[in-house]
């Protein structure tokens, strides 16, 4: 398995994942106008080897298709959920090691992030350059619990940031380090290798350690050294870390910046300080440019292993979800026992975490993986004045423009408030009517017949 980003480019290239662009191209819209019109036509990962102004290259749209989160777990695509889930329950302790590569270049003074680090400006109207890959580490410092996210991050001059911690945990250690006047201290770590990178999304309640599920689902203990500066520990291998402070009760506006939602969004949000950047010689810059298609795995798929993981057990009769943009739509398969089971699922569904807005139930008979089988049921298997649960005032997605935002007052400092409604679609079958409902198709003891035929005809390439 791979220990840094460095080895799994490796893999890509061999792979013949990874596309190598040689012209010289901006970091300011030129980089990200080619992940975005590159990747609609061919999903690989791009490397830019010249990037204007820098000697250091970009990589970009890493783990943007199921296959290359494969390969970074050393598994077979079609293998991926159920090994995934497999490994999910054998967590791996991360281990502290003395020195990384990571510690190669100690820069402490003369702090200057742009100068140092190719930060993409992504879209025509965002306020500048951001981190889309920054892993933000804090720890609550009562009781040493670590947190580890993904969080949208501003440069906003050569050692000042604007940071969107709007998920808990981290949001719930800001909010006690700012009741005690105390900053929060951060690490942003860049260029990890790609499981802990993808760990880093998982939706896990305070008190699991991401490193622990990215160690068993690499199936090795992810290494980590000392911060410089702040009482952290960061993985060894990473291509740059920051560390620095959550200034306490501070607010300004960050952005507006062009979310992973296809929208842009301004918020009140927290600055932070960077006192020290440790990097690797000769160090990767890791982009990931949003709206773009990667969150298809880094959030969806992702909080669908979560899903998976934790309720298939937990919800008597639901038997798999699928998540799609963001959560937001979640596809659940139920197995009926009775009638009101369907809304009755998708009420536990509304609770469960995933930031979801609009939930449908389906049955055994279709496949939830397949857009037009979903159509297909809605239309035929629905009733809007039967089938339909909706609930208001519930928790939304900060980046879903259609959601109602406030700020609340919290220990001086304001905090973001996001409420949706939500509404569930019951496309089950009336368990009274099942023969009704009955799906068209051929024989079993035909189709077992046929298969063969098929794949044989499959396989003969056409000119
Ligand atoms: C591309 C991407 C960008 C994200 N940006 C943010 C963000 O700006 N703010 C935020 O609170 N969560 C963001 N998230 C979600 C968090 O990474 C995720 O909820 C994580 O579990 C938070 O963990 P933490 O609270 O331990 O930091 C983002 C996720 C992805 C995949």
């Amino acid at each position: 398995m791979f220990k840094d980003l460095r080895e799994f480019i490796k893999k890509l290239e061999e792979e013949r994942e990874l596309i190598h662009i040689k012209g010289r191209l901006s970091p300011k819209f030129e980089i990200p106008g080619v992940i975005k019109y590159f990747v609609k036509e061919r999903n690989s990962v791009l490397f830019f080897d010249n990037v204007e102004g820098y000697k250091i290259p970009v990589v970009a749209n890493l783990l943007g298709t199921k296959r290359r989160l494969a390969l970074a777990m050393g598994v077979k695509e079609k293998n991926l959920a159920e090994e995934y889930l497999s490994r999910r329950k054998k967590p791996i302790k991360p281990t502290l090691v003395k020195r990384g590569p990571v510690k190669e270049n100690i820069i402490s003074e003369k702090i200057d992030i742009i100068k140092a680090i190719p930060v993409l400006t992504h879209h025509e109207k965002d306020a500048g350059p951001y981190f889309t890959t920054g892993v933000v580490i804090s720890k609550d410092t009562k009781t040493g619990i670590r947190s580890m996210g993904i969080h949208r991050v501003q440069i906003k001059g050569p050692h000042t940031l604007g940071i969107f911690l709007n998920m808990p945990p981290v949001a719930t250690f800001l909010e006690r380090a700012e009741k005690r006047g105390e900053p929060l201290e951060i690490a942003i770590v860049l260029g990890l290798d790609p499981v802990s990178f993808f760990s880093s999304v998982i939706l896990a309640p305070e008190g699991i350690d991401k490193f622990d599920i990215a160690g068993g689902l690499i199936g090795r203990s992810v290494s980590l050294v000392k911060c410089e500066s702040v009482d952290l520990e960061v993985p060894a291998n990473a291509e740059f870390v920051l560390e620095g402070r959550v200034l306490p009760g501070k607010r300004e506006p960050e952005g507006p910046f062009g979310e992973s939602s296809g929208h842009y969004f301004t918020f009140n949000n927290p600055v932070a300080e960077i006192e020290v950047i440790t990097h690797r010689n000769e160090p990767i810059y890791h982009a990931l440019m949003p709206f773009a298609g990667e969150e298809d795995i880094l959030m969806d798929f992702c909080w669908q292993m979560e899903g998976k993981s934790l309720l298939l057990n937990s919800i008597p009769g639901l038997e798999d979800i699928v998540l799609k943009d963001m959560g937001l739509i979640t596809v659940a398969q139920i197995k009926k026992q009775e009638e009101s089971d369907g809304l009755k699922i998708i009420e536990q569904l509304f609770e469960c975490g995933i930031p979801n807005k609009v939930i449908i139930a389906v049955d055994e008979d279709v496949d939830i993986y397949d857009d037009k089988d979903l159509w297909w049921a809605i239309s035929t298997r629905f009733q809007p004045d039967r089938d339909v649960v909706i609930k208001k005032d519930m928790p939304g997605l900060s980046i879903d423009p259609s959601n109602i935002q406030t700020e609340s007052d919290s220990s001086g400092a304001k905090v973001l408030v996001t409420m949706t409604s939500k509404i569930g679609i019951d496309a089950t079958k009336p368990l009274k009517d099942y023969d009704r409902y009955k799906r068209l198709d051929v024989p079993e003891l035909v189709k077992s017949r046929i298969r063969p035929i098929i794949e044989r005809y499959l396989a003969v390439k056409t000119p």
